[in-house]
């Protein structure tokens, strides 16, 4: 939204909403009193005790939330309720000092700054995350934040760990250099089907691997199959490189700011 309009918005806003309370509207943490009095009060109360058409911002759900489930809410709503986003109002700045207006009203610190890492997300990380979880598939073998498959290495930081070029040739050409920990086996059994895996344990008598699809894990008794083999190409698929242009540029933005 434009600023003139913005501010227009947000004076009438004040404009009825202080003829309503007859409260002055006074600046507090940045501007988060006065925004929120004027476009969360009417749901969330003054002081979060809940309205009709809103909820309570005080009770055990709105107190658990994260710092950064915190910020999300605000910014992005809940689709299917009555929580709009707000993020196509304000900017990631005004929506921290929002953020920490409800934090003062829970009566808690504010929100940590490291926590912000959401808030700058990019329109070109938001779509390198929606591919990433959706029609790239990663989601089914990477993980970060704790949340995802463990076929692959969890990508938390992979940024920092990874040069650019060691970054892109991972993803352009996955079995060039295979990460250690990470290799696959190849068992040939009896009947002649093989199953590949994530290679897990081994013993003097049996085999331990990971399934492909990251679900199950298969043990093999060594005097039972034909033959268990290392398998030189990565598990990784070369989904990367099949992605048009503007994907990759969106999942290499997104893994960048992990
Ligand atoms: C039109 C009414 C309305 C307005 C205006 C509104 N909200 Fe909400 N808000 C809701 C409703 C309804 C929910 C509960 C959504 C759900 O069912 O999960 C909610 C949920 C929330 C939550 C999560 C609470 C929890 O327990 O999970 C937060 C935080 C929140 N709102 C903050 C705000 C802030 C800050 C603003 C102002 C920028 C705002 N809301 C404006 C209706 C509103
Ligand atoms: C079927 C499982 C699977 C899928 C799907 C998959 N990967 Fe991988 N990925 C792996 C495995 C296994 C490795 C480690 C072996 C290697 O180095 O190739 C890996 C390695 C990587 C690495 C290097 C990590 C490091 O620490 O060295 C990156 C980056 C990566 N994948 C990103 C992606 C992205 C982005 C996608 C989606 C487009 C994806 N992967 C899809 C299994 C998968």
């Amino acid at each position: 939204m434009n600023n003139l309009f913005r501010s227009a918005r947000r004076s009438l806003a004040i404009g009825i909403l202080s003829a309503l309370y007859t409260s002055p509207v006074i600046g507090g943490l940045g501007e988060g009193l006065e925004l929120y009095n004027s476009y969360c009060s009417v749901c969330h109360g003054e002081a979060g005790e809940g309205q009709a058409m809103g909820k309570s911002l005080n009770d055990r759900s709105a107190n658990s939330l994260s710092d950064a489930e915190v910020l999300d809410v605000i910014k992005h709503g809940r689709s299917g309720t009555g929580m709009a986003g707000w993020g196509d109002s304000f900017d990631d700045g005004e929506i921290l000092d929002i953020a920490n207006h409800v934090r003062s009203l829970q009566g808690r610190s504010g929100i940590m700054l490291t926590e912000r890492k959401a808030l700058v997300d990019t329109p070109e990380i938001i779509a390198g995350r929606a591919l990433f979880k959706g029609k790239g598939k990663c989601v089914t073998c990477h993980s970060y934040d704790d949340d995802g498959g463990s076929i692959g290495p969890a990508l938390d930081d992979v940024a920092q760990r990874l040069s650019e070029s060691e970054l892109k040739e991972a993803l352009l050409d996955p079995s060039a250099k295979v990460a250690k920990n990470y290799r696959a086996k190849k068992v040939t059994k009896t009947d002649g089907t093989i199953v590949v895996g994530r290679f897990r344990n081994e013993s003097d008598r049996a085999l331990q691997i990971q399934s492909e699809d990251g679900r199950r894990w298969i043990t093999f008794f060594k005097d039972r199959v034909s033959s268990i083999t290392n398998e030189e190409s990565s598990l990784m698929p070369d989904v990367f490189s099949t992605l048009e242009k503007t994907e990759r540029e969106e999942i290499l933005a997104f893994l960048r700011a992990l």
